[in-house]
């Protein structure tokens, strides 16, 4: 397998011109469409809708009257002054996708940065959307799938990479690299896994193990975001609330609290993915 990753949203354009059909891609906009994806999912939503303009999101409405409506402009809830009408029935803050509001429905999201870069890796074999909050039953599905190409895809912030999905991306590079396989998986012959790969070897060749496991060959670009993860991953909260995104939602009193609920790794054992038929809902 190999890994690439896109760290900023300047590159996204170019993924149109990219043959995606042997790739499996991540895409992580950590604050906070995909974690707020999965806890749509989690908390009963039958699938969730990534459109990139509000207009494509009236019109699914208007054809489907039952679905929600959710996302963000500028971090808020899309009102009547934006739709021409009436307001979103969501923002984009996970913590409104309550079983209460969402068992049961299906949500047409459509955010700055999360919904065009889970749209522009439309043509890729695999397309799953990812966050802190899901990132281990992620990793798990990779290994089984074992992609010959591996995409993360890190949405940023406006025109700007995103610490926070960088640093995400950075640790599901690392985990792939300390355990390629799974480890209830046989590969070939019932083989054990080869042993975790010491922090300080650099994995930048395809190599085997010892017992002819694959390891994942990472680009440049997935080092950069490993190394990122390593430096940060003991004070997480403290490093992302540095950064844009997060500065932004903490200085909203309602969407504060969004930035710690977002940064809680692995509360959701489910694996996201963007069906053919336009809709994310839970493969696993
Ligand atoms: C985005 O898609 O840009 C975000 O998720 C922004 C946000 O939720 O504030």
């Amino acid at each position: 397998m190999k890994i690439d990753a896109i760290l900023s949203p300047a590159e996204l354009p170019a993924l149109a011109r990219r043959d995606l059909r042997d790739t499996a891609c991540v895409v992580f906009d950590v604050l906070r469409a995909t974690s707020t994806i999965v806890t749509a999912l989690h908390n009963g939503a039958k699938a969730v809708i990534p459109v990139a303009e509000i207009s494509e999101a009236l019109a699914i409405r208007q054809k489907q009257p039952g679905v929600l409506l959710g996302g963000e402009r500028d971090g808020v809830r899309i009102r009547a002054a934006q739709t021409g009408g009436r307001d979103f029935d969501l923002g984009n803050s996970p913590r409104e996708y309550t079983p209460e509001k969402v068992r049961g429905k299906t949500i047409v999201s459509t955010t700055t940065n999360g919904t065009r870069a889970l749209r522009a890796c439309a043509g890729a074999q695999t397309v799953l959307a990812a966050s802190f909050l899901n990132l281990t039953a992620t990793a798990q599905f990779i290994r089984q799938l074992q992609p010959a190409e591996l995409l993360l895809v890190c949405a940023g912030t406006r025109e700007n990479m995103a610490d926070e999905d960088v640093l995400a991306a950075g640790a599901l590079g690392e985990m792939l690299v300390n355990e390629p396989v799974a480890q209830n998986l046989k590969v070939g012959r019932a083989v054990p896994c080869p042993p975790p790969v010491e922090a300080s070897i650099p994995v930048q060749q395809q190599s085997h193990g010892a017992h002819g496991v694959t390891r994942p060959t990472l680009s440049a670009s997935v080092e950069t975001a490993r190394n990122a993860w390593r430096k940060a991953k003991s004070k997480l909260l403290e490093v992302v609330s540095e950064a844009e995104n997060a500065r932004r939602l903490l200085a909203i009193p309602d969407l504060r609290d969004d930035v710690a609920f977002c940064l809680r790794q692995d509360v959701f054992n489910l694996v996201a993915g963007l069906d053919r038929d336009g809709m994310i809902r839970i493969l696993i």
